[in-house]
């Protein structure tokens, strides 16, 4: 596999270290033995050059804006499939079969209802707490729900815990905006599909039947595909780190979902549709793009940049193209949507923009539709880790049933004081 090498000299001594083929993409340096050998660590703070695993999932080129899952480019995944075929695709690394397809959404679909005991659990929470808090409550505790299926090193436990991570996600998530609205628990219906099932128990209301628009399923549905999955992020970094502790995977995608709140990552299509409201008319812009600019400003565009993509975003083309799809089948608009083409207009012919290679990201109009569907903001967040929730339980299986697998446990540059004696606290 290995006849590139690569040479390092330090200290007057000469290592040399295997050089990795990938099926595309960039090579590896291979420094598993680099501080057996030399006694130096590599140093990468926020691992801009490190490949922290192997895996056959999920392929980016950063400089091309493509994206592919086990293959096969989002676009077309966008297009022609959907969230449930994705979601087999991730956990089995190729597209089903009719009737694969038919046992896989059955399946899910007897895992949606959530055990009776954890009303309570969300009754526990203010009414005003932010779903994703509750998220990262409701979600760790299933595995003191769930003891059946927790223990790891049994593939069948994996994926009956795989399963039921997928199929409760709408469920707690619903249920989370319902007790935000003081309305009631709505419980699942298994005759609509994952999205229209989600979208009921979001706004129906027990008072009256509720009806799935097809255009809104399809959208959202749509929107869940481009969440699914997304290489190693920092949430998916901290499922496989949580993870490779032997950690169960209740506890490991709770650990994902507090990584993916925070607005450098899946918190961005919160804060993107908040700072677009703020921003308001098209001639705000110049403004906001000169303080984007000011390094004194910590303000920044939400949904524009991306630690991997120094191009478009693929999936923010097609959030774009399905903004226009839903305003013209529910015949609304959003004057936001008009300021958001603009922003993005501005910001991409401005030098600073295009030398720092910043794009719209997936972040940028997913706001804007999630939005017109009529979720709160503070719920966008929420959508992104149910839809996630499929990527970061593939990748947890796919490192678990690595042979090699080992805990992980990066080193330091240590920077603090060396050995010194303790001073009595009479004499400080
Ligand atoms: N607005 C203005 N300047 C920016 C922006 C932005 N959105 N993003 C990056 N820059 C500048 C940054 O100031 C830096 O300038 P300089 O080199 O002069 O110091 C340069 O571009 C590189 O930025 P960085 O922060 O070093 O790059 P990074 O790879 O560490 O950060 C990022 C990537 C996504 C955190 C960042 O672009 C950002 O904060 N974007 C806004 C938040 C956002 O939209 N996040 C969603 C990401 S996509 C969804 C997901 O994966 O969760």
């Amino acid at each position: 596999m290995a006849d590139k090498q690569a040479k390092l000299e330090l200290g007057g001594k000469t290592f040399e270290y295997s050089v990795l083929e990938g099926s595309t993409g960039p090579d590896v340096i291979d420094i598993r033995k680099l501080y057996a050998q030399t006694g130096a660590f590599t140093f990468d703070p926020g691992f801009t050059s490190t490949a922290s695993c192997e895996s056959a999932l999920t392929y980016i080129d950063g400089d091309e804006g493509v994206l592919l899952h086990r293959g096969y480019p989002i676009g077309q995944l966008a297009e022609h499939s959907s969230f449930m075929e994705v979601s087999y695709l991730l956990l089995n690394g190729e597209l089903p079969s009719k009737d694969e397809l038919d046992d896989f959404s059955y399946t899910i679909t007897r895992h949606t209802m959530l055990h009776e005991q954890l009303m309570t659990f969300y009754r526990g929470f203010r009414r005003d707490a932010h779903p994703m808090a509750i998220m990262c409550g409701v979600v760790g505790a299933l595995s003191a729900f769930y003891h059946d299926s927790t223990d790891i090193s049994d593939p069948t436990h994996r994926t009956i815990s795989s399963h039921r991570l997928i199929a409760k996600m709408p469920t707690i998530a619903a249920m989370a905006y319902k007790y935000s609205v003081g309305q009631p628990f709505v419980y699942p219906d298994n005759s609509l599909s994952y999205t229209g099932n989600f979208l009921r128990m979001t706004f129906g209301v027990p008072a009256e039947p509720y009806v799935v628009n097809p255009v809104v399923e399809r959208a959202l549905d749509r929107i869940f595909i481009l969440h699914a999955d997304h290489e190693q992020n920092a949430s998916t970094s901290t499922v496989r780190l949580a993870g490779s502790s032997g950690a169960n995977p209740f506890a490991c995608i709770a650990a994902g979902i507090a990584c993916l709140w925070g607005p450098a990552h899946g918190g961005a299509n919160e804060a993107a549709l908040n700072m677009l409201r703020e921003i308001g008319t098209p001639d705000k812009i110049p403004h906001y793009i000169e303080r984007a600019k000011d390094k004194n400003d910590p303000f920044r565009l939400m949904g524009f940049g991306h630690r991997v993509y120094k191009n478009y975003d693929p999936r923010a083309t097609v959030m774009q193209q399905t903004v226009r799809e839903v305003f013209d089948s529910l015949k609304v608009t959003d004057p936001l949507f008009e300021t958001a083409l603009r922003l993005e207009e501005i910001a991409l012919s401005d030098p600073y923009f295009i030398e720092k290679k910043l794009f719209p990201n997936v972040d940028f109009y997913s706001g804007i539709i999630l939005s017109a569907i009529g979720f709160p903001t503070t719920m966008f967040t929420a959508l992104f880790a149910l839809a996630r929730t499929v990527g970061w339980v593939a990748q947890w299986n796919e490192m678990i049933s690595d042979p090699g697998q080992k805990i992980g446990r990066p080193r330091q540059l240590y920077t603090g004081p060396t050995e010194r004696d303790y001073i009595p606290l009479t004499q400080r």
